[in-house]
C-alpha cells in the first residue's frame, strides 16, 4: 500500500464504524499550555471537558492530525536524528469517542484493523496496560478491564497474554496532553521488528528501534488540575493516536511482513 492508501484505509475503516471524518486542526493550538499542536485530541479538549457539545452523531470522529512535538510535556526534539522513529513533524491518525464507546470497542477495532485489515502478524504484537506505581504516587488503579480485553484477543489466536501484555506505570501508560487537561490510562500497541520476532516483550518501551510503539489508545477519564490533583470527568472518552509514518515504514519496508515472516 502507498502512504495515501494507508491513510485512506484507516479513515475508511473508522468511517465504517460510524465515525465522522474531520479535518486536521491548525498546528497553532487554542490551548494556552501548548506551543504547537502535539496530538489529534487537542482540537477536542472543550468536548472532553463538557464545555462544548459534541457536533457529531454518533459522537465519534476520526482524522489525521498534523503534529509537532518540539517542547513542553511531549518533547521529541532530543530524539530527532538520534533514532529512526522520531520526527520533527508527523501525522497522527486517530479515532475518538465522546462519551460514546469505551475500552471494549477501542480495543476490538484496533485489533480488527491491525490483524484483519492490515494483516500485521499477531505474534509480533504487544499491548501495554496501565499499572500504577503507588510508591511514585501514580493515580488511579490497575487497568484490569483493558488487560482482560487484550487477553481475550491474544488468547483467541493461541498466544499467551502474560507474554503479549506488558504493564507500564504513569510514565508510559497514563497519557496527559500537558500538565493540565483531559487525561487517563492508556494502552499502547508495539510491534516487534526483530528478524525472528520472538523477543517476548523484552524490547517494549526499552528505547529500541527493533520494537516500536505504533498506536496509543487513551481512555480519558480525568481532568488534571493545576494543583496536581485529578478530577473525574462527567463522561468517559476514547482518544487514540497512531504514528502514520511509523505504520507506513513498517507496512512498506516489510511488504506486509513477508520479508520478516519468510
Ligand atoms: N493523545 C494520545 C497520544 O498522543 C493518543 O492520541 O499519544
Amino acid at each position: 500500500m502507498t502512504s495515501q492508501e494507508i491513510r485512506k484505509s484507516f479513515l475508511d475503516f473508522f468511517k465504517s464504524k460510524g465515525h465522522t471524518i474531520v479535518p486536521s486542526s491548525s498546528l497553532m493550538p487554542d490551548s494556552p499550555n501548548l506551543l504547537f499542536t502535539n496530538a489529534g485530541m487537542n482540537q477536542f479538549v472543550p468536548i472532553f471537558l463538557g464545555e462544548q457539545k459534541c457536533p457529531y452523531d454518533p459522537a465519534r470522529a476520526t482524522d489525521t492530525q498534523k503534529c509537532i512535538r518540539a517542547g513542553g510535556k511531549h518533547n521529541d526534539l532530543e530524539d530527532v536524528g538520534m533514532d529512526t522513529y522520531h520526527h520533527t513533524f508527523f501525522e497522527m491518525l486517530g479515532n475518538w469517542s465522546f462519551g460514546d464507546y469505551f475500552k471494549k470497542e477501542a480495543i476490538d477495532w484496533a485489533w480488527e484493523l491491525l490483524t484483519e485489515v492490515w494483516k500485521f502478524p499477531v505474534n509480533r504484537m504487544y499491548a501495554t496496560v496501565y499499572s500504577p506505581d503507588k510508591s511514585l504516587g501514580d493515580p488511579s488503579e490497575f487497568d484490569q478491564e483493558a488487560w482482560n480485553f487484550w487477553a481475550e484477543k491474544f488468547t483467541s489466536v493461541g498466544l499467551d497474554p502474560s507474554i503479549h501484555i506488558v504493564n507500564g506505570n504513569k510514565k508510559d501508560n497514563f497519557w496527559m496532553m500537558g500538565d493540565t487537561g483531559p487525561c487517563g490510562p492508556c494502552s499502547e500497541v508495539h510491534i516487534d521488528l526483530t528478524p525472528d520476532g520472538d523477543t517476548r516483550g523484552s524490547l517494549v518501551n526499552a528505547g529500541s528501534a527493533q520494537c516500536i510503539e505504533i498506536w496509543n489508545l487513551v481512555f480519558i477519564q480525568f481532568n488534571a488540575n493545576a494543583d496536581g490533583t485529578f478530577s473525574p470527568l462527567p463522561a468517559t472518552h476514547v482518544d487514540t493516536g497512531m504514528g502514520f509514518e511509523r505504520v507506513c515504514s513498517i507496512i512498506q519496508n516489510t511488504r506486509n511482513f513477508p520479508v520478516l515472516t519468510g
